[in-house]
């Protein structure tokens, strides 16, 4: 779908600048072929496979029959507020006073608020290209400027707190990191970034860390940064750690400076988060969802290690290992100079969907493709077997 705003047309301007989904594309490129009878490896999807704990579901599906529906406070239950600060002390040792907790729907509801409280027009975010590009939509939805800097192999595909110091300027207001990130699953070191959070602070600006993929680590413990620093926004998320993504529930660790106006936006734009979701999430943080989260990282771990390998094998560059959430960005250029269409000729002549660089930034797009794993080790297996063959065609 193209959007096209023009004299005779009541769209707002904005949108011209908001770009489709490639990913959306391939999909439906998949599903079509299957529906054609074709068998397709899917390895595109951005979500984990793995459903909804049951003690989650069950608390949800107890609060919905008890009539538990109504709207909440803008903010999020009390008791989920409180349960999320406990996850920080339990789990990290860390202190984060309910108070400054703002439950909101999803990610990308704390990601909006958190922007919409801090960015004014024209006001620049350094933002890693590539990366997640919803952030850079959601910058322009607030009229501020998202200010891609080109990261790659030599600062593990993230932003550093050099490559931040270098780029900021009187325009910027803040820089908005995730790690691990889609759609590298690079993770950044946490003392580089607690001087990318000092470099913010000492500008006057503001620094947003998205730590949704922060359970899914491998080959080390999981981390925040409000260990070492506690200026940040601080976005996470119910829908990859607990296989929730279509419940819409998140959070936000907010500064308390910036709390009176998150509330007054939350209040208008959202009302609340939705109820029967929080009273599911307040089952997330029990011991016998964590040993499930458990299993599914490993699990994870294992999917990585079979594609990494298997992508290599078949001719991918991958020089820098995902440390964690589920992709792995892979350099494509000598199968093919342009993923777009590498990706249409990996579906159709292998029958393995993937994602094309371009929905994730302006950076060398055309030389990559996002892999995830979110589907069985079979799958994947039989993924990197296709991918292998057709290479050797
Ligand atoms: C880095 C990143 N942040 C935020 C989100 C949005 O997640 P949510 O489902 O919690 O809104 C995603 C979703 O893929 C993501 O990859």
């Amino acid at each position: 779908m193209v959007i096209e705003p023009g004299p005779s047309s009541n769209l707002a301007r904005r949108t011209a600048a908001i770009r489709p989904f490639r990913v959306v594309d391939v999909m439906e490129a998949a599903w079509a072929a299957e529906r054609a009878g074709r068998s397709i490896v899917h390895l595109e999807v951005g979500e984990p496979d793995f459903g909804t704990p049951m003690p989650v579901v069950e608390a949800a599906t107890k609060a919905i029959a008890d009539g538990r529906v109504r709207y909440t406070s803008s903010l999020g239950l009390v008791e989920l507020r409180e349960a999320i600060s406990g996850y920080y002390a339990d789990r990290f040792g860390v202190e984060v006073p309910a108070r400054r907790i703002v439950v909101t729907t999803g990610a990308s509801g704390a990601l909006t608020l958190a922007l919409a409280a801090t960015v004014d027009r024209d006001d620049r975010v350094l933002v890693g290209d590539p990366g997640y590009p919803c952030n850079r939509n959601l910058i322009l939805l607030c009229e501020g400027i998202p200010t891609p800097v080109a990261v790659g192999t030599a600062s593990d595909y993230q932003l550093t707190a050099g490559l931040v110091a270098e780029r900021w300027d009187a325009t910027t207001r803040g820089v908005l990191v995730a790690t691990p990130s889609n759609p590298t699953g690079t993770m950044i070191p946490p003392d580089e970034l607690a001087a990318i959070a000092a470099e913010a602070d000492q500008r006057g600006g503001v620094c947003f860390v998205d730590e949704i993929y922060g359970e899914l680590v491998y080959d080390r413990s999981p981390a925040t940064i409000l260990a070492d620093c506690d200026t940040p926004f601080v976005i996470n998320s119910f829908s990859k750690t607990f296989g929730m993504t279509g419940w819409r529930l998140g959070w936000m660790v907010c500064p308390d400076w910036a709390l009176p106006a998150v509330e007054a936006m939350a209040q208008n734009a959202f009302i609340a988060p939705p109820a029967p979701s929080q009273y599911g999430a307040l089952a997330a943080f029990s011991p016998e969802v964590w040993a499930t989260v458990e299993q599914r990282r490993q699990a994870f771990a294992a999917r990585r290690d079979v594609l990494v390998a298997g992508l290599r094998t078949a001719g991918f560059g991958v020089p820098v290992m995902p440390q964690g959430a589920f992709y792995v960005y892979a350099r494509s250029d000598s199968l093919d100079g342009d993923s777009m269409c590498l990706a249409r000729r990996l579906l159709d002549e292998a029958g393995v969907a993937a994602v094309p660089g371009c929905d994730f930034g302006d950076h060398e797009p055309e030389a990559h493709m996002r892999f995830s794993y979110t589907t069985s080790l079979d799958q994947i297996t039989e993924g990197v077997r296709r991918l292998i063959a057709w290479r050797q065609d």
